[in-house]
């Protein structure tokens, strides 16, 4: 990002504990602390005090809860703004910009609690308005795919920054090379186009070709977690009232950690996502929410206040 020009937090980086230890001192909080390799979404840490940046930077350097992707830790300014996720896909020379999606990643409402995989997200953002997108695609994502692509690495797939808009304009805080989960269940709420097509003409380099066509309206997610996440979760707990919440107009669940073993089960930490669609964003709420109340498995939760930001900022 640096060397392309990429606005982003200015950050250091640290492969020994001390050394790290000693520049929060100086730098004081809030402050970022991420685990620089793979960590399931979980590698972030933001510190309102220096006691949780101490506490975050043992957890990743010293237990070594990350494993090998805590090995090497960046360490970066707190900055405050909006958070939102952008997809774009790519086809080495085309992108196509997704509407903006807003993920909610601490475990509990407000942003509190640890930072999670996301626990629930919305299609599209208000007030992330076109010019904003057409920003967006020309200073980071075109940006980016042309310093891929002279470095010999075309990138072809879904480019997903997640950037922080500011009052001085958006940062990007991470990049992945994949679909956002649970942006995705969202997405495909709205996509009228068939996602095939779409990664065909990725894969053909026929970008350039497609429209690219939505419903109308808006798309909510909300995560249903088990006991613990994003820690240590019990599994195999029963699972009720899948077909009864799908029965509330609008709502459609994708599965994510459940298995079937004589009666649906959970197996992971994140266990269900329940969407709804609506013309509004606050029906689409009410619907989600209204679903929910219909499934049951113990040590069930949820946040309460996926999408209420964006209507009440
Ligand atoms: N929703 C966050 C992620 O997919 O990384």
């Amino acid at each position: 990002m640096r060397n392309c020009g990429v606005s982003t937090a200015p950050f250091r980086i640290f492969r020994k504990y001390d050394k790290a230890l000693d520049y929060i001192h100086k730098h004081g909080a809030p402050i970022v602390i991420k685990a620089s390799g793979l960590a399931l979404g979980k590698g972030a840490y933001p510190c309102k005090t220096l006691a949780e940046a101490e506490k975050a930077l043992a957890e990743i350097m010293l237990e070594h809860v990350h494993k090998k992707a805590g090995n090497e830790v960046l360490v970066e300014e707190f900055i405050n703004g909006v958070e939102i996720s952008i997809h774009a896909l790519c086809d080495g020379k085309t992108s196509i910009v997704l509407p903006a999606s807003q993920d909610h990643k601490s475990i509990f409402a407000g942003g509190k609690g640890r930072n999670t995989g996301g626990m629930g997200t919305i299609v599209p953002v208000p007030g992330v308005t076109a010019e904003t997108l057409k920003e967006v695609s020309e200073q980071i994502v075109r940006k980016i795919l042309q310093a891929l692509a002279e470095r010999g690495g075309p990138f072809t797939g879904c480019l997903y920054p997640g950037l922080m808009m500011t009052a001085a304009g958006f940062k990007v805080l991470e990049f992945n090379a994949r679909f956002g989960d649970p942006e995705t269940q969202s997405y495909m709420r709205l996509l009228k186009t068939d996602l095939l097509d779409i990664l065909d003409a990725c894969v053909e380099g026929k970008l350039s070709e497609l429209a690219i066509e939505w419903h109308p309206g808006f798309a909510v997610c909300v995560a249903l977690a088990s006991k613990g996440y994003p820690g240590e979760c019990k599994k195999e707990i029963p699972i009720f009232g899948i077909s009864e919440a799908e029965r509330v107009p609008g709502v459609i669940i994708f599965h994510a950690g459940t298995i079937f073993s004589d009666i649906l089960r959970t197996s992971g930490g994140r266990v269900l996502n329940v969407t709804a669609v609506g013309e509004t964003l606050q029906e689409a709420i009410n619907r989600v929410y209204e679903a929910i109340r219909y499934i049951k498995f113990k040590g069930m939760q949820y946040r309460k206040d996926i999408g209420v930001k964006a209507i009440k900022p």
